[in-house]
C-alpha cells in the first residue's frame, strides 16, 4: 500500500485497454480473421439481436417504463440512471462529486485495477492512493474516497458485502464516499451491494456490455440515490444511450432463461480455462466467470509468443500476469493447442 500519494499525471494521456485487434494484427503481420482475440472481459456469446423496429433509428432515445421495469428487475434495483457504459461516469466522477459540493481530500483506488479509475482523480488534480487490501479504518480521514473494484479486475478478488457494508458506514461517519464498481458482478449477483443499496455515500455502477457480450454498444448504469443521479446526469447530458442500444437491451434484461444458459455457459468456461493454464503452466489462476488472470515472471515473453500464434490475451498494466477471457467450445480446441505449444517452448532455456 503506497502511504504517499501518487503525483498527478501532468499530461493526460490514454490508457491501453484489451480489444486493439487490428493493431496487434498489424503488428504481428497476421489478417484479423484469423485471431483468436481473448484480450477483453467480454462474453464470447453475445445475446442475439432482436428485429428493430424502423423507428429506434429514427427517433430521439427515450427512457420508457418497461426499460426501466427490465432494468431494475434484472438488476434488483430501482434507484439506476442508464449511461452509455460505465466508463462513460468513471471518467467523470471528479466532475458529479464537486457538484455535491465535495472537495475530495484523497481517494483510494485499488491496485492493480482498471486503472481508469486512477487516472480519472489523477487526471482532476486529487492526490491517489493505491491498496492491494481495502484501508483500514485507522488509514482513513475525513472526505475520504474509497474505489472498490468488485469483483477486481484483473485480480478477481471479491470482497464481501458485510466488508463493504461496515466500510460504508466508518465512510459516512468520516462524510467519506464509497464508490463501488461491479462491472464483472453479473455471475455473482448474491455479492452485489445492489441487493442492499441505502445511503448518501455508496454509488454503484454495473455493465451491461460484459455479461451480455454487448460491449460495443455502450451501456451500463450508475445505482444511487436519486441526488447522486441528478448530480450525474446533469454531467452527462441527454440521451445516454442511443435507441437501437435501449431496444437490444430491454431484450436482453427480460430473457431470464438466455441469461441462465450464458451464466452456466461462462462458469464452465472458466473451469475450462483455469484447469487448462494451470495444467500446462503451473500457476494458480484467479479470475471471475468472464476472464482468468494467470501471472507469470516471463508475462511480456509470453504475450509475444501467444501472438505470434494468433491468440491475443491481455498482458496487464504490471507486465506480470496474463489475463484470458473465455472463448466458445468451438474454440476451446485452438486455444488448447496454442497453450500447450507456448509452455513448451517457454519451457526451453
Ligand atoms: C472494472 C471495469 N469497470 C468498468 C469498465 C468499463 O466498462 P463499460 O464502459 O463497457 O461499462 C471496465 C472495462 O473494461 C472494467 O474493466
Amino acid at each position: 500500500m503506497t502511504s504517499s500519494p501518487l503525483t498527478p499525471s501532468s499530461s493526460p494521456s490514454p490508457l491501453e485497454h484489451g480489444g486493439r485487434l487490428h493493431t496487434i494484427a498489424q503488428q504481428y503481420n497476421r489478417p484479423v480473421a484469423d485471431w483468436l482475440d481473448v484480450s477483453t472481459g467480454i462474453a464470447p456469446e453475445s445475446y442475439p439481436l432482436p428485429d428493430l423496429p424502423s423507428s429506434v433509428w429514427h427517433r430521439l432515445p427515450e427512457i420508457t417504463p418497461s426499460f426501466l421495469k427490465a432494468a431494475s428487475d434484472y438488476y434488483g434495483c430501482e434507484s439506476l440512471l442508464p449511461v452509455a457504459g460505465s466508463q462513460s461516469v468513471i471518467q467523470h466522477l471528479p466532475a458529479i462529486v464537486s457538484r455535491a459540493g465535495r472537495k475530495p481530500s484523497r481517494v483510494w483506488v485499488p491496485h492493480p485495477g482498471y486503472k481508469e479509475h486512477e487516472k480519472a482523480w489523477a487526471d482532476a488534480g486529487v492526490p491517489v492512493y493505491r491498496y492491494r487490501h481495502l484501508p483500514h479504518l485507522t488509514a482513513l480521514k475525513s472526505g475520504d474516497i474509497v474505489v472498490v473494484i468488485n469483483p477486481n479486475n484483473p485480480t478477481g478478488t471479491l470482497e464481501e458485502r458485510t466488508t463493504l457494508a461496515t466500510l460504508q458506514e466508518q465512510l459516512h461517519a468520516l462524510n467519506g464516499l464509497l464508490i463501488i464498481d461491479e462491472a464483472f458482478m453479473d455471475c455473482t449477483p448474491e455479492h452485489s451491494m445492489l441487493q442492499s443499496l441505502h445511503g448518501e455515500n455508496l454509488l454503484v455502477l454495473r455493465s451491461a456490455g460484459k455479461f451480455f457480450g454487448l460491449a460495443g454498444i455502450r451501456a451500463g448504469f450508475l445505482f444511487a440515490s436519486r441526488q447522486w443521479r441528478e448530480r450525474c446526469s446533469a454531467v452527462l447530458g441527454p440521451w445516454q444511450i442511443n435507441g437501437p442500444a435501449l431496444q437490444v437491451l430491454e431484450s436482453a434484461f427480460n430473457d431470464v432463461s438466455w441469461q441462465s444458459v450464458q451464466r452456466s455457459q461462462l462458469n464452465e468456461s472458466a473451469l475450462w480455462l483455469g484447469n487448462l493454464l494451470t495444467t500446462h503452466f503451473g500457476v494458480k489462476c484467479t479470475g471471475t466467470a468472464l476472464f482468468c488472470t494467470m501471472p507469470h515472471t516471463r508475462a511480456p515473453e509470453l504475450f509475444a509468443a501467444f501472438c505470434a500464434e494468433g491468440v491475443y490475451p491481455r498482458l496487464t498494466d504490471e507486465k506480470d500476469a496474463l489475463r484470458f477471457g473465455m472463448v466458445t467450445v468451438s474454440q476451446r480446441a485452438r486455444l488448447a493447442q496454442v497453450v500447450a505449444r507456448v509452455s513448451g517452448i517457454m519451457e526451453r532455456p
